[in-house]
């Protein structure tokens, strides 16, 4: 058997055939300029000039810049909280669509650095429970330190850090939770595109063994949410084995178990299963998501 194509050549070769006459215009805008959503801090006391700016609310708590500008520096008041904290939009909106609500009981599966756990937090306003996981030691220190300057917590809320294995979770607990983000590790190309070596190295093995965690994790995920629960399954990649092809499997293997939920937005673009958001449209993203309920 010949040796498996590698590099950008191959890398070129898999994502034109994925997305066709899209693919020119998509690459481009991974190496474009980023756009960022603010996270407001509701508890920072310090001083920020947010007049000197127009930004719009998107949803509490994070806003987008109008007509250009921009954002000014992260402040740290007296209590060392932060003023902000900056993501892509994108990646705000897959955590929203989740619909936590005060009381839930949430996990948050892949949860570092932590922005999308800070969403979670602030949608659950200091009622009921978040766990926030993450597998590598180093960006859970990370996590914890991102939690404590944007959210100083209250005694009503129960906030866990925790270090498991997300695709083994599920043979320690079952029906655990109401919400269940999972932000999975994915092959973000626009990582590969910012770094030489990691885009000579590439190889579609790669992209093939990151989707066999991806569905062990969302099988995993399944059992753990309770009947009635959602799950929000998301990643940064733009190949579809990691994407689509994983909602695919889910409804092929646990069908019976699931609903796809729609979601109207003009956000949003509709793949064969789930939904995009892409930077060649908006200059979000990319992030890919799917809102999944489990009904047995
Ligand atoms: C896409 S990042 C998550 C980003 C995060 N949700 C945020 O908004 O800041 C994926 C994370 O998954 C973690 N991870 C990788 N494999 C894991 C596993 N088997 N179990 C738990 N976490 C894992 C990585 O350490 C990484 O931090």
């Amino acid at each position: 058997m010949g040796k498996k194509a590698r590099g950008a050549e191959a890398f070129e070769e898999f994502y034109s055939k994925a997305w066709g006459e899209r693919w020119p215009k998509l690459k481009q805008s991974l190496v474009g300029p980023k756009t960022y959503a603010a996270i407001k801090n509701p508890h920072f006391e310090g001083n920020i000039d947010w007049s000197s700016i127009k930004t719009k609310e998107l949803w509490p708590q994070i806003h987008l810049l109008e007509c250009g500008g921009t954002w000014p520096e992260v402040a740290t008041d007296e209590q060392g909280n932060r003023s902000h904290y900056m993501m892509d939009p994108a990646s705000c909106l897959a955590a929203h669509y989740l619909g936590v609500e005060p009381g839930d009981e949430v996990l948050d599966l892949c949860a570092a650095p932590g922005g999308k756990s800070l969403i979670l937090l602030n949608r659950l306003k200091d009622q009921g429970k978040l766990v926030s996981n993450d597998r590598s030691r180093d960006r859970r220190e990370r996590l914890k330190r991102v939690l404590a300057e944007h959210h100083p917590l209250k005694e009503s809320i129960d906030l866990q850090i925790t270090g498991h294995d997300a695709s083994s979770w599920c043979l320690h607990q079952k029906e655990a939770f109401d919400k269940i983000l999972l932000d999975a590790p994915c092959s973000s190309e626009r990582h590969v595109f910012e770094s030489p070596k990691h885009l000579n190295e590439w190889g579609e093995g790669r992209t093939q063994r990151l989707s066999k965690d991806q569905w062990t994790m969302l099988a995993s995920a399944l059992d753990v949410v309770k009947i009635g629960g959602r799950i929000i399954y998301s990643t940064c990649s733009l190949s579809p084995l990691e994407n689509e092809k994983i909602i695919e499997k889910l409804l092929a293997k646990r069908g019976e178990r699931v609903r796809l939920i729609d979601i109207d937005s003009p956000y949003i673009e509709k793949a064969s299963f789930g939904y995009y958001m892409l930077p060649d449209n908006g200059g979000w993203g990319p992030i890919f998501f799917c809102l999944i309920e489990r009904i047995g």
